[in-house]
């Protein structure tokens, strides 16, 4: 259960919501941050690895579902699995790499083996040690559901949580047209890139799930050197969609389908013309080939962003870029970012290898988009876990978008799921993660909050 504080915390969103405001310390109080390891991230379905990380069997990958590491496999059949990372033997951590390919864990404090499935196989001088110990009861814990779209694999350490499919709900119809889109889907293009900034996990599921505003502020340089090809004020025209509770997005988009500047996220034409609706309706094939940019997060900490970037204007054409992140909690002042660079798997070695040094030179540990991002987040944490902000009950504005606030407008006539708003100044998108985050979190486990999908 919740302590009395952490408990009016999460009341005081709900009720600040109303009013375009959520108080600071969720940001920087750390009983909130242990409750949410057990409530947010011990339930929600988690972003592991894309399935071109493990393509051949034996492969794997460590990954995290909260603090907690787990091995993501591909077994000798083929099948995936997401195995706890501790020995059942007395909990010792049996991966010691980041990745790789193996058909069998060894532990290394007294050699219980276990095969890529996660079932115990054997263990050392196992008739004077074990015989007659039952070998069934004895494998790897493993996440309560495993489940994949478009390659993406998930996983849930809560056997009641709905499936993935529920889960996302009307963001399936949005992920569809970004990682549908060729008929033969996306690979990842190298390992992710890891890396560590001291900032509050929700500072990065905040600005993924649409804060277009800080763009022109924050940003302003990297037009300056002509990294990103449509204006400031034309990319501020788009949409900002609420897909379902918890999971907002947001689209730069050209009014009319023929309208001048990029198309597809700035996909190559090459490319962009095997684009069809194989896998995804003609509807959704029309509103990727008139947008610029997608951002969006899937709740609780899955971002993923495509848009025509370059890294330098005077020598490079902007290509597309599709990353996709996780904000991976470190503790209630600390993340570790993990950035994956995607591309469609029908692209040239070329293509690949151009979005790959577009994306690396902008959304990277050493872009110039991330460099500026990052920087702002580390203050928001300080602030919320400040005794001033304590004692004053500092609250953070979430206004723009709200009746009279702005002139964003609620759209009715849009193809796809979801509460649409046209114009991205608006903050809607963000105060939908900060609802079903405090519905989480004041809902007891094994109860799901209710979904409206
Ligand atoms: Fe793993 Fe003993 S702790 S074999
Ligand atoms: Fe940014």
């Amino acid at each position: 259960t919740l302590t009395p504080k952490v408990r009016q915390a999460m009341d005081r969103i709900d009720e600040g919501l109303s009013r375009g405001r959520i108080p600071a310390e969720v940001f920087g109080n750390p009983d909130i941050y242990q409750a949410e390891l057990r409530r947010i991230f011990g339930r929600a379905w988690v972003f592991m690895a894309h399935e071109s990380e493990i393509e051949a069997n034996g492969d794997y990958v460590v990954r995290k579902i909260g603090e907690d590491s787990f091995v993501v496999t591909r077994d000798e059949h083929g099948q995936i699995h997401v195995l706890f990372d501790a020995c059942r033997h007395r909990g010792v951590q049996i991966c010691r790499a980041d990745s790789g390919n193996s058909s069998h864990f060894r532990c290394p404090y007294h050699g219980w083996t276990y095969s890529s499935d996660g079932s115990l196989v054997g263990a050392p001088l196992w008739k004077n040690a074990l015989s007659g110990m039952k070998k069934e009861n004895s494998g790897l814990a493993k996440a309560a559901q495993v489940e994949s779209f478009h390659g993406l694999i998930f996983a849930t350490l809560d056997p009641t949580a709905p499936p993935l499919r529920t889960y996302l709900g009307g963001m399936a119809w949005y992920l569809d047209l970004v990682f549908g889109l060729d008929k033969d889907g996306v690979e990842v293009l190298g390992a992710p890139q890891r890396f560590v900034v001291d900032a509050n996990w929700k500072s990065g599921a905040d600005n993924f799930s649409g804060d277009d505003y800080h763009l022109g502020t924050l940003h302003k340089s990297v037009w300056s050197i002509g990294a990103f090809p449509v204006p400031f004020s034309e990319n501020m025209m788009g949409y900002h969609i609420q897909a379902s509770p918890g999971h907002s997005l947001s689209f730069s988009m050209a009014e009319y389908a023929d309208e001048p500047g990029p198309n597809f996220f700035g996909f190559p034409e090459s490319i962009a013309e095997h684009f069809d609706s194989v896998n995804i309706s003609p509807e959704q094939l029309e509103v990727a080939r008139r947008s610029r940019v997608f951002v969006g997060n899937v709740f609780p900490n899955f971002s993923i962003l495509a848009l025509p970037m370059t890294e330098d204007g005077a020598n490079h054409a902007p290509t597309g870029i599709l990353t996709i992140r996780t904000w991976q909690p470190k503790g209630p002042g600390q993340i570790e970012i993990w950035n994956w660079f995607v591309g469609y798997k029908n692209m040239t070695p070329e293509q690949k290898e151009r979005t790959y040094h577009a994306a690396l030179g902008t959304f990277s540990l050493g872009g110039s988009f991330e460099m500026d991002d990052t920087e702002p987040w580390l203050t928001v944490t300080r602030t919320g876990g400040s005794v001033a902000g304590e004692l004053l009950g500092f609250e953070l504005n979430y206004e723009m978008g709200m009746p009279g606030i702005g002139m964003a407008t609620p759209v009715s006539d849009w193809p796809g799921p979801g509460k649409v708003y046209w114009t991205r100044y608006e903050e809607g998108v963000q105060r939908n993660l900060y609802q079903f985050y405090a519905d989480m979190m004041r809902s007891e486990p094994g109860e799901w909050p209710e979904f409206e999908f």
